[in-house]
């Protein structure tokens, strides 16, 4: 995710966009950057740092004349968040301008393809490979900015919202659209182009929103026409009238940022798969396994630190390399591997997972263990951040940026990286067979709308929300692969709610707990038909004998938990070592609604922090 940002019209473009990028940075900025075009050239400033410090930069250093201009604040995919990798970019000959939010897939084939062409390239992103091919279509097809920007994309593979413009053709501004949002804002004789409509809901409340595989020629004194990218056919724009205000815009209509990333998790799972899934041909692409292939292979164990949520999405993983890739794993809280002088020797592989990628017990935990000699790879989802630096290799989830404090996007791209890491390490190995690996990459592409179907769910979980919202203790129990959701589950509900609630293996209730069943202690079991099924529901027997409240978290069509639970939730049917990515939709959910319910502070809860930098 980032925030682009565009302007053509009788307006100064300058105040129009730094003012708009300011309203996009909740999308993203590691990085910010803007040019302007004052009838003569383009000036350009960037800059590593927030939109406050491309404010000052370029009030300082570039004439901000002109009535054409792009902007955007960086949430980096490709290439370190630095002043060189900032957007936008401009081409060989100086003449385009681009601003990119999204991936482009197979850039380092095109990138390849323009150096033997004679390009050059400055910095490391995809994005500025996407901008030379468009000059490279329009000089050798000899047509106009739009057509080589139609041409250009049809070769690429990836998610984009572009704005471009050429200095030669000033009165234009081209915009495509796939896999990432991009709407029009249509003044009087002035066009507003931005990820959203945060940046331009002051001046009109008139938009257009691009479908995926659309473009556009935004140009002054013109109706906007629409394009279908594949097959050049004429799409017909349809301006809505917004009538939402700028705090709803920014959570793209939900009241909470948390509950918009519980919604954004097919997607973000979609973007984790970008560029590394290929289903059909059974193939994992990640570069930082294939380079670091043997040390994985060879390692005595596995050793996985991280804290919170992230660490319970190593306890999965847990379950994951064992049960796939038959490599041995040991799962540690990062705060206490860092102290308890820990048996490490250059045979160990730590993966060390964090979100935010600066979380100051799971970067001491990485610097001891390389200090041991261990291997260190890193899943973050901030590129460029303290952790994605200090390890020798790594994978971004590419979840975008998670504003809410409770971690609920973050957590099902973590495990679905995991997975994609346990395959690929079960297929070198072969652990796995061929045919069983197809089944599980093809089940894993199929995830994405299996969440869409969990969060159906929502509409009843708000209502059983209702029942429980004056609890004053919780229990959350699964088993197998699920122990670690009924863990994400309790902690869910203890951060944003401030209800104690515990997660537990299921089997453990005999060994204590259960003396805590009565009729005030709601109990989430999550019992899908896929993890020890039988086991479960005589767990859930116990806890009814004894009067508790059970909520249970079943497969579709699940008829005999339904006799016996007070509440039931379905997910769709998955295999065991995928089903934490479709169980946990419903517990993020549940605490929400809680939360809400409670008036309780769901996007920044009472003594929380979105990032833990300090022990
Ligand atoms: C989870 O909802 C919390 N936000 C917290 O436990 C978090 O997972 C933990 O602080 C680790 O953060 P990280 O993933 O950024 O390292
Ligand atoms: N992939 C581009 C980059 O890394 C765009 C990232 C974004 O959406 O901000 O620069």
């Amino acid at each position: 995710m980032c925030g682009i940002v565009g302007y053509i019209g009788h307006r100064d473009a300058y105040p129009v966009i730094i003012k708009g990028l300011q309203r996009l940075e909740y999308r993203g900025y590691d990085s910010a950057g803007i040019a302007l075009f004052d009838g003569e050239q383009i000036n350009l400033s960037k800059t590593k740092g927030k939109v406050d410090d491309l404010k000052a930069r370029s009030e300082k250093e570039i004439s901000l004349a002109g009535h054409l201009g792009i902007g955007h604040t960086r949430w980096a995919t490709h290439g370190v968040p630095n002043d060189c990798n900032a957007h936008p970019h401009t081409s060989n000959s100086g003449n385009l301008v681009i601003i990119h939010n999204g991936i482009i897939e197979n850039y380092e084939a095109i990138k390849k393809e323009l150096v033997k062409r004679g390009y050059s390239f400055e910095s490391d992103t995809d994005t500025e490979v996407l901008v030379n091919l468009i000059e490279e279509v329009k000089s050798k097809e000899n047509v106009k900015l739009g057509k080589a920007v139609q041409i250009a994309l049809n070769q690429v593979v990836g998610a984009y919202a572009i704005a471009v413009f050429d200095r030669s053709k000033p009165d234009e501004i081209v915009v495509a659209k796939l896999g990432s949002p991009l709407a029009i804002g249509v003044g009087d004789d002035e066009f507003f182009i931005a990820s959203d409509a945060s940046p331009f809901i002051e001046y009109t409340n008139n938009a257009v929103y691009l479908e995926d595989e659309e473009m556009a020629v935004v140009r002054l004194g013109k109706e906007i026409k629409l394009r279908k990218i594949k097959d050049d056919s004429i799409a017909y724009p349809l301006v809505q009238e917004l009538q939402l205000n700028l705090e709803a815009i920014e959570k793209g209509g939900y009241e909470h940022f948390m509950l918009k990333e519980i919604y954004e998790q097919p997607h973000a799972i979609k973007d984790t798969f970008r560029g590394r899934l290929r289903a059909d041909q059974g193939l994992i692409r990640m570069a930082g396994i294939d380079q670091n292939l043997e040390r994985f292979l060879n390692a005595n164990r596995i050793i996985i630190v991280a804290c919170g949520t992230s660490w319970h999405a190593g306890l999965v993983a847990e379950y994951i390399f064992e049960d796939l890739a038959r490599i041995p794993v040991e799962v540690e809280y990062a705060s206490e591997f860092r102290y308890r002088n820990p048996v490490i020797s250059d045979k160990d592989v730590l993966i060390a997972i964090s979100q935010s990628g600066e979380t100051a017990d799971t970067l001491a935990a990485i610097k001891l263990a390389k200090e041991r000699g261990a291997f260190v790879f890193g899943v973050c989802n901030v590129v460029g951040s303290s952790i994605a630096r200090e390890t020798h290799a790594g994978a971004y989830t590419h979840a975008g940026p998670e504003i809410g404090v409770a971690s609920t996007k973050a957590f099902t791209t973590q495990i679905t990286v995991l997975t994609l890491m346990a395959l690929k390490l079960a297929k070198a190995s072969g652990t796995l067979s061929e045919s069983r690996l197809h089944e599980m990459l093809s089940e894993l592409e199929g995830i994405p709308a299996k969440v869409e179907k969990a969060l159906e769910s929502n509409a009843l979980i708000e209502i059983i929300s209702d029942v429980y919202k004056d609890s004053t203790n919780c229990l959350y129990l699964g088993r197998g692969y699920n122990f670690p959701v009924a863990l994400e589950g309790a902690l869910k509900l203890k951060e944003i709610s401030y209800i104690h609630a515990e997660g537990y293996p299921a089997a453990e209730m005999k060994h204590g707990p259960i003396a805590l069943i009565d009729e005030q202690m709601p109990v989430i079991v999550i019992a899908t038909r896929r993890g020890h099924y039988e086991k479960v529901v005589s767990n859930i027997q116990e806890i009814k004998s004894r009067k508790g409240k059970i909520i249970a978290i079943v497969t579709e069509g699940d008829e005999q938990v339904r006799d016996l639970a007070d509440h039931v939730i379905e997910v769709p049917e998955s295999s065991e070592s995928l089903s934490p990515l479709l169980t946990t939709i419903p517990l993020q959910l549940l605490s929400y609604h809680i939360a809400v319910m409670r008036g309780c502070n769901v996007d920044q809860p009472r003594n929380l922090a979105k990032s833990v930098t300090v022990e």
